[in-house]
Protein backbone atom coordinates (compact mmCIF):
# COMPACT_ATOMS: atom_id res chain seq x y z
CA UNK A 1 0.00 0.00 0.00
CA UNK A 2 1.23 3.67 -1.02
CA UNK A 3 0.57 6.51 1.21
CA UNK A 4 -0.23 9.76 -0.34
CA UNK A 5 -0.14 13.42 0.95
CA UNK A 6 -1.78 15.82 -1.06
CA UNK A 7 -0.37 19.39 -0.47
CA UNK A 8 -3.61 22.08 -1.55
CA UNK A 9 -3.79 26.17 -1.35
CA UNK A 10 -7.13 27.02 -2.71
CA UNK A 11 -10.31 25.03 -4.63
CA UNK A 12 -8.81 21.64 -4.53
CA UNK A 13 -10.22 20.01 -8.20
CA UNK A 14 -7.14 18.11 -9.00
CA UNK A 15 -7.00 16.87 -5.44
CA UNK A 16 -10.70 15.63 -5.71
CA UNK A 17 -9.58 14.42 -9.51
CA UNK A 18 -6.96 12.26 -7.57
CA UNK A 19 -8.38 11.11 -5.08
CA UNK A 20 -11.59 10.00 -7.31
CA UNK A 21 -9.03 8.12 -9.28
CA UNK A 22 -7.50 6.40 -6.55
CA UNK A 23 -11.18 5.50 -4.91
CA UNK A 24 -11.12 1.94 -6.02
CA UNK A 25 -7.42 1.27 -5.64
CA UNK A 26 -6.36 -1.01 -3.14
CA UNK A 27 -2.64 -0.31 -3.64
CA UNK A 28 -3.02 3.40 -3.29
CA UNK A 29 -4.27 5.32 -0.32
CA UNK A 30 -5.08 9.09 -0.51
CA UNK A 31 -4.41 9.47 3.06
CA UNK A 32 -4.53 13.19 3.84
CA UNK A 33 -4.81 16.43 2.40
CA UNK A 34 -2.79 18.91 3.88
CA UNK A 35 -3.25 22.73 3.53
CA UNK A 36 -1.59 26.38 3.86
CA UNK A 37 -4.72 28.44 4.06
CA UNK A 38 -7.34 27.84 6.93
CA UNK A 39 -10.33 28.60 4.72
CA UNK A 40 -9.42 26.50 1.26
CA UNK A 41 -12.05 25.39 -0.46
CA UNK A 42 -10.18 21.88 -1.10
CA UNK A 43 -10.94 21.63 2.68
CA UNK A 44 -14.79 21.11 1.91
CA UNK A 45 -13.78 18.77 -0.78
CA UNK A 46 -11.56 16.39 1.29
CA UNK A 47 -14.28 16.35 3.87
CA UNK A 48 -16.91 14.94 1.24
CA UNK A 49 -14.26 12.52 0.24
CA UNK A 50 -13.60 11.18 3.87
CA UNK A 51 -9.93 12.25 3.30
CA UNK A 52 -8.57 13.82 6.63
CA UNK A 53 -7.52 17.34 6.22
CA UNK A 54 -5.01 19.76 8.13
CA UNK A 55 -4.16 22.90 8.11
CA UNK A 56 -0.35 23.96 8.79
CA UNK A 57 0.37 27.84 9.26
CA UNK A 58 3.36 29.55 7.98
CA UNK A 59 5.35 28.76 10.96
CA UNK A 60 4.42 25.18 10.85
CA UNK A 61 6.17 24.86 7.92
CA UNK A 62 9.46 26.92 7.87
CA UNK A 63 9.93 27.12 11.64
CA UNK A 64 9.40 23.67 13.03
CA UNK A 65 8.71 19.86 12.04
CA UNK A 66 5.45 19.67 12.70
CA UNK A 67 4.36 18.79 9.30
CA UNK A 68 7.59 16.45 8.62
CA UNK A 69 6.37 14.43 11.90
CA UNK A 70 2.41 14.43 10.70
CA UNK A 71 3.64 12.65 7.65
CA UNK A 72 6.10 10.48 9.16
CA UNK A 73 3.28 9.49 11.83
CA UNK A 74 1.12 8.50 9.32
CA UNK A 75 3.40 6.87 7.01
CA UNK A 76 3.26 8.52 4.01
CA UNK A 77 5.67 7.38 1.09
CA UNK A 78 4.99 10.38 -1.47
CA UNK A 79 4.11 13.86 -1.43
CA UNK A 80 1.99 15.33 -3.99
CA UNK A 81 1.52 18.96 -4.77
CA UNK A 82 -2.11 19.58 -6.32
CA UNK A 83 -2.16 23.26 -6.90
CA UNK A 84 0.10 23.94 -3.54
CA UNK A 85 1.31 27.96 -3.74
CA UNK A 86 4.37 27.91 -1.34
CA UNK A 87 7.92 26.63 -1.77
CA UNK A 88 8.20 23.72 -0.39
CA UNK A 89 10.49 23.67 3.10
CA UNK A 90 13.79 21.69 3.03
CA UNK A 91 13.19 19.74 5.62
CA UNK A 92 10.40 17.74 3.49
CA UNK A 93 12.75 17.83 0.32
CA UNK A 94 15.37 16.10 2.54
CA UNK A 95 12.67 13.17 3.59
CA UNK A 96 10.11 13.00 1.03
CA UNK A 97 9.71 12.38 -2.82
CA UNK A 98 7.38 15.46 -3.58
CA UNK A 99 6.00 15.82 -7.37
CA UNK A 100 4.10 19.10 -8.56
CA UNK A 101 2.37 20.43 -11.11
CA UNK A 102 2.79 23.46 -12.95
CA UNK A 103 -0.02 25.06 -15.42
CA UNK A 104 2.79 25.85 -18.07
CA UNK A 105 5.37 24.66 -20.08
CA UNK A 106 8.41 24.94 -17.61
CA UNK A 107 10.67 26.57 -18.33
CA UNK A 108 8.56 28.54 -19.35
CA UNK A 109 5.65 31.14 -16.97
CA UNK A 110 7.60 29.69 -13.60
CA UNK A 111 9.28 30.73 -10.98
CA UNK A 112 7.56 32.81 -7.85
CA UNK A 113 4.21 34.47 -8.45
CA UNK A 114 4.04 32.34 -11.25
CA UNK A 115 0.69 30.56 -10.73
CA UNK A 116 -2.71 29.54 -11.77
CA UNK A 117 -4.30 32.77 -13.27
CA UNK A 118 -1.08 34.79 -13.51
CA UNK A 119 0.79 31.98 -15.53
CA UNK A 120 -2.26 31.67 -18.37
CA UNK A 121 -2.74 35.52 -18.23
CA UNK A 122 1.10 36.10 -18.86
CA UNK A 123 0.78 33.17 -21.56
CA UNK A 124 -2.14 35.41 -23.21
CA UNK A 125 0.13 38.27 -23.11
CA UNK A 126 3.27 37.24 -24.73
CA UNK A 127 0.81 35.98 -27.24
CA UNK A 128 2.20 32.22 -27.49
CA UNK A 129 0.19 30.06 -29.77
CA UNK A 130 0.99 26.66 -27.38
CA UNK A 131 0.67 26.11 -23.35
CA UNK A 132 0.57 22.95 -21.42
CA UNK A 133 1.27 21.62 -18.52
CA UNK A 134 4.25 19.73 -16.49
CA UNK A 135 4.34 17.30 -13.99
CA UNK A 136 7.80 17.41 -11.90
CA UNK A 137 10.19 16.69 -9.00
CA UNK A 138 10.42 19.63 -6.07
CA UNK A 139 13.87 20.48 -5.19
CA UNK A 140 14.72 23.74 -3.21
CA UNK A 141 13.58 26.42 -6.24
CA UNK A 142 10.43 27.40 -7.37
CA UNK A 143 9.22 25.10 -10.46
CA UNK A 144 12.64 23.97 -10.80
CA UNK A 145 12.90 20.27 -10.01
CA UNK A 146 13.26 17.83 -12.84
CA UNK A 147 10.41 17.14 -15.35
CA UNK A 148 8.37 14.12 -15.17
CA UNK A 149 5.77 14.70 -17.98
CA UNK A 150 4.59 17.65 -20.54
CA UNK A 151 1.64 17.84 -22.61
CA UNK A 152 0.24 20.74 -24.35
CA UNK A 153 -3.01 22.29 -25.48
CA UNK A 154 -3.24 25.38 -27.89
CA UNK A 155 -3.87 28.80 -27.85
CA UNK A 156 -6.17 30.53 -29.74
CA UNK A 157 -5.44 34.36 -30.60
CA UNK A 158 -8.92 34.92 -28.92
CA UNK A 159 -8.12 32.79 -25.86
CA UNK A 160 -8.40 34.65 -22.22
CA UNK A 161 -6.59 33.66 -19.23
CA UNK A 162 -9.98 31.95 -18.57
CA UNK A 163 -10.18 29.91 -21.59
CA UNK A 164 -6.64 28.61 -21.11
CA UNK A 165 -7.23 27.63 -17.35
CA UNK A 166 -10.24 25.54 -18.37
CA UNK A 167 -7.73 23.80 -21.29
CA UNK A 168 -5.05 23.49 -18.73
CA UNK A 169 -7.70 21.94 -16.22
CA UNK A 170 -8.60 19.29 -19.09
CA UNK A 171 -5.02 18.75 -19.36
CA UNK A 172 -4.41 17.97 -15.47
CA UNK A 173 -7.24 16.08 -14.91
CA UNK A 174 -6.80 13.85 -17.66
CA UNK A 175 -3.05 13.13 -17.13
CA UNK A 176 -2.27 14.38 -13.28
CA UNK A 177 -3.49 11.11 -11.61
CA UNK A 178 -2.23 8.65 -14.11
CA UNK A 179 1.27 10.20 -14.06
CA UNK A 180 1.19 9.92 -10.30
CA UNK A 181 0.28 6.31 -10.75
CA UNK A 182 3.12 5.97 -13.07
CA UNK A 183 5.95 6.78 -10.30
CA UNK A 184 4.45 4.53 -7.15
C1 LIG B 1 -3.81 24.07 -11.09
O1 LIG B 1 -4.05 24.52 -12.39
C2 LIG B 1 -2.33 23.89 -10.86
O2 LIG B 1 -1.63 23.54 -11.99
C3 LIG B 1 -1.93 25.27 -10.39
O3 LIG B 1 -2.98 25.68 -9.55
C4 LIG B 1 -4.20 25.13 -10.06
C5 LIG B 1 -4.99 24.57 -8.90
O4 LIG B 1 -6.28 24.25 -9.30
N1 LIG B 1 -0.67 25.24 -9.69
C6 LIG B 1 0.21 26.23 -9.76
O5 LIG B 1 0.00 27.26 -10.38
C7 LIG B 1 1.52 25.97 -9.02
N2 LIG B 1 2.49 26.97 -9.36
P1 LIG B 1 -7.20 23.35 -8.34
O6 LIG B 1 -7.10 23.94 -6.94
O7 LIG B 1 -8.58 23.46 -8.90
O8 LIG B 1 -6.65 21.96 -8.40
Amino acid sequence: MKKLALFASGNGTNVQRIAEYFKDNDKVEISLVIVNKKDAYVRERARALGIDDIYFSRNDFYNTNNVLEELKKRDIDIIVLAGFLWLVPENLIQNYTIINIHPALLPKFGGKGMYGHFVHQAVVDNKEKETGITIHYVNENYDDGGIIFQAKCEVLPTDTAEDIAEKIHHLEYEHFPKVIESLL
